[in-house]
Parts: structure tokens; sequence; C-alpha cells
């Protein structure tokens, strides 16, 4: 392609390099979209002829059936996807291949293919969050009323409902989904047309090009746009905060599915047997999960760094920006997959739960609030008057809810027999219901709330 310079091909070694056609390959359908926009706009604007123009046209569309038909030979002496198809087009049409590089370089080209990819990413993941959420939203709406113990510092806390607890991730699924969208909307500016980096000389139609590939518009500064891959990074910030949330949600099922919780039990189809131990059976999916999250952040780190010396404008170091965007995005979508399939067969035991949550005196809260809303008590010395009936039931060993009166009194004297109406597990989650409470009310309200805010 730059043949005229040079009087010695590339060592081995240099293209071993330098080629990044086995992993750019991905961007062909970008690529090759990029080119016929490009090359309409040329036509359009008398800088290429009709009849060559029709002639790239035709030939960029079989080379797109070849590539999907997976007839097409990909070449690593020719460096990458750009000059691969470009190659190939010269083979099926001849000299007028030539002229559809025009008014464009590489640089202009490889950041508009990708950043059309990086948003063709971010609607397949956003379909797939939302898969996820709506999931999370119909075990909700089965679970209004099923009970199991909260936790703060793996400690029981106080009792909650289910559904509370599936749309706590639901929230969060959808912080990532509005991040993703703004990594969208900013990056929705065509760099195509800024040539190598000054701009061209050729009187280009900017706004035509870039409103055919679906971008809002132009980018305004030819250096910045060929240098800028701030929407890559963006991306695989918002990815990594959603494999934090996949991470901690796999956490989760891995602790629930222990003989210890027994909360969860995973279908056959998302379980693990072990080589030796027959009993076994693992939730390895989950763990995956988890473990991939670390692939996720890596491409993060791995791609901020590869920017940040980089003066402007482009430099070769920044064909290192694709195989990171690649797999993470790769990654999060086996990810969110998962842990759909794995959400979508799991058995819920609510008696387990309930049981647990009827241990661990998780209702001391309801006691103390008691004392400060009937007797008027500061809710400092409320919880210190709890504290000692945690402690009374604990030698006695039973719960709030076992203890006599009388054991009550000999700690509160003022209690009276209406104390057990807030010593169970389901007088206190009902008794929640402040605003994003976990009252069963509040989560049947939550589950239409959330239907309407993420699924329409
Ligand atoms: N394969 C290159 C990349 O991915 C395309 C741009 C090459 N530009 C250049 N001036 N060599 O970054």
């Amino acid at each position: 392609m730059w043949g005229g310079r040079f009087s010695e091909g590339p060592s081995q070694v240099m293209e071993e390099i330098n080629a990044s056609i086995d992993f750019d390959r991905h961007l062909y359908a970008q690529d090759i979209a990029g080119s016929k926009a490009h090359c309409a706009m040329l036509m359009k604007q008398n800088i290429i002829t009709q009849e060559d123009g029709n002639a790239i046209l035709d030939g960029l569309d079989t080379i797109q059936q070849e590539i999907d038909a997976g007839s097409f030979t990909f070449n690593r002496s020719l460096e990458d996807i750009h000059m691969n198809i470009e190659a190939r087009l010269t083979e099926l049409i001849g000299e007028a291949a030539g002229r559809l590089h025009t008014a464009r370089s590489r640089n202009d080209q490889v950041a508009t293919d990708f950043k059309i990819w990086v948003r063709d990413a971010i609607d397949d993941l956003d379909e797939s969050v939302k898969a996820l959420q709506s999931v999370l939203i119909d075990i909700a709406d089965q679970h209004t009323e099923t009970i199991l113990p909260g936790m703060t510092h793996l400690q029981l806390a106080q009792p909650i409902t289910l559904g509370h607890h599936m749309l706590a991730y639901v929230e969060m699924f959808g912080r990532d989904r509005s991040r993703l969208s703004d990594c969208r909307k900013r990056l929705n500016e065509c760099p195509l047309g800024s040539g190598a980096l000054a701009g061209t000389a050729f009187p280009i139609d900017r706004q035509q090009t870039a409103q055919a590939l679906g971008f809002d518009g132009p980018t305004a500064n030819s250096l910045d746009s060929v240098s800028d891959r701030d929407f890559a990074v963006e991306f695989l910030a918002a990815g990594s905060l959603l494999a934090v949330h996949l991470s901690r949600m796999a956490e989760e099922i891995v602790l629930w599915c222990t003989d210890q919780f027994q909360f969860v039990r995973l279908s056959d189809s998302f379980s693990t047997g072990s080589s030796m131990m027959p009993q076994k059976r693992n939730p390895d999916a989950a763990e995956l999960v988890r473990g991939k999250t670390g692939r996720v952040f890596s491409a993060l780190m791995s791609l901020t760094t590869t920017l940040k010396g980089l003066p402007l404008a482009y430099s070769k170091d920044m064909q290192e920006d694709k195989e990171p965007v690649f797999d993470a995005a790769q990654t999060l979508k086996v990810c969110l997959l998962a842990m759909q399939g794995m959400l979508e067969g799991a058995k819920f035991n609510t008696a387990a739960m309930k049981a647990a949550a009827n241990k661990g005196f998780v209702t001391a809260t309801d006691f103390a609030d008691w004392l400060v809303r009937e007797k008027g008590m500061a809710f400092r010395d409320a919880h210190h008057v709890a504290g000692a009936l945690v402690k009374k039931a604990e030698d006695k060993g039973c719960q709030l809810d076992q203890l006599s009166l009388e054991d009550i009194q000999a700690i509160a004297p003022a209690a009276t027999d209406d104390v057990f109406s807030v010593l169970s597990v389901e007088s206190s989650v009902n008794s929640r219901s402040s605003e994003g409470g976990t009252a069963p009310a509040n989560v049947k309200k939550a589950v239409a709330d959330a239907r309407r805010r993420f699924l329409k």
C-alpha cells in the first residue's frame, strides 16, 4: 500500500508485531458500512465518478457476502481489516478500487469503525442487562412476602423480603444501563472525514457520512477525532462496574447454594458435579461470573495505560485498543446470559430463608423502636435495653418472641402485652414501610414501578 517509498518488504517479526487482522477482522461489517457511506459521499460531491463509485459499492457488497459466508481469505501480510478489504476490492473491480481511499486515512477510518462497533456492543449489552432485570423483577413479584434475614457484615441484621433483595440488583443494573447509554450519547459523533489528522483538501460532506452511519453529526476537531478513544475507555469503565455488580450477585448465589444457607438450588443445567465427590453440586457458572470480573477490569487498565502517554494525534499504540474491548464485551455478554439462565431456573427455598430469619434476634431493632414509639424512651436508651433483652434470650436459648412478658418486664418494666406484635419477623417487615423500605406492600408497588422504569 505504501510500496512507493520502500525497497524491501517487512521482516517476519515486523509482520508479527504489526498485523492486527487476527483481531480487527471483527470490524469488517462496520468497516464496509463506513466505506459505503464514504463512497456515496464522494460520488455525490463529484470527487469520484458515478461509474467508479457504483463499482466500489457493488464490490463492497460482494466482500460483505464473502466474509459473512466465511469464504473470504484474510491475509496477514495485508496488516489489517482495512487493507484486506481494499486489496480484495482491487481484485474484484480493478483500478477503480484505488479511488475509495480518496479524502480518507486509516486513522479516521478505524476510529469510525471502532466507534460503530462499540455503539453496537452497547446496544447489545443493554438488551442483555434489560433481560436480566426482567427475570429479577419476575422473581421479586413472586416473592414480595418471602422473608429472609437481611445482613450487614454478613451477620444477621434485620428481616427483609426476597423481592426487596432482588430489586436492589435491579437498581444496580439500571444504573449500569444508564452509564452505557451516557457513553453511547457522547460517542455518537462521526470521525470520518478527519483524514490522517489535519482534515482534507477535498470538498467532502461530513454531515452526509455522519448521518448515513447513524451519528448525531461529525466530530469538531480532526486531531481529536483520530486520537480519541475516550468512548472505549468509558465503555470499559461502565462495563467494569457492571462486572462488579454481576460478581457481587454471583457471590451471593455461591453463598446461598451452600449447605449452610440452602436459600437457593440452581437447575441441573446450571450446576456441575465433581469428578471425585459424588455428592457435590457446584455453582460453577456463578463462580465463573465472579472470576471473569478480572478480565473486564484488566481491559480498562490495559487501555488507559496504552493511551496515557500518547502525543497527538494517532500512534500505532492505539491498535492495542481493540482486543481488550472485544474481550470485555464478549465476557460481559456471556456473564449476563449465565446469570439470566441461573436465575430463570433457580428454586428459592423459602422455608430455609424463614428459618434463618427466625434466628439471630433479628427483631431487636423493632423492640427498641417500639420502646421509643410507645413508651417515649430515647433511642440510645432503648438500644441498650434491647441489647439486654437479646442477652436474656441468648441465655435462655430462645428467640425474642418466645420470651414471656415477665422476662421482658424484668428488663423493660414499661413493657406491655402488645410488645409481642413487633417481635415477629412478619410484623418487622410489614412495619418497614418508609419510602424504599422492605415492607411487602412497598415491594409490590416497587415491582410495578420497576417494570415501568426499566422494561417498557
Ligand atoms: N490497524 C490500525 C489500527 O487499528 C489502523 C490504523 C493504522 N493507521 C496508520 N497510520 N498506520 O489502529
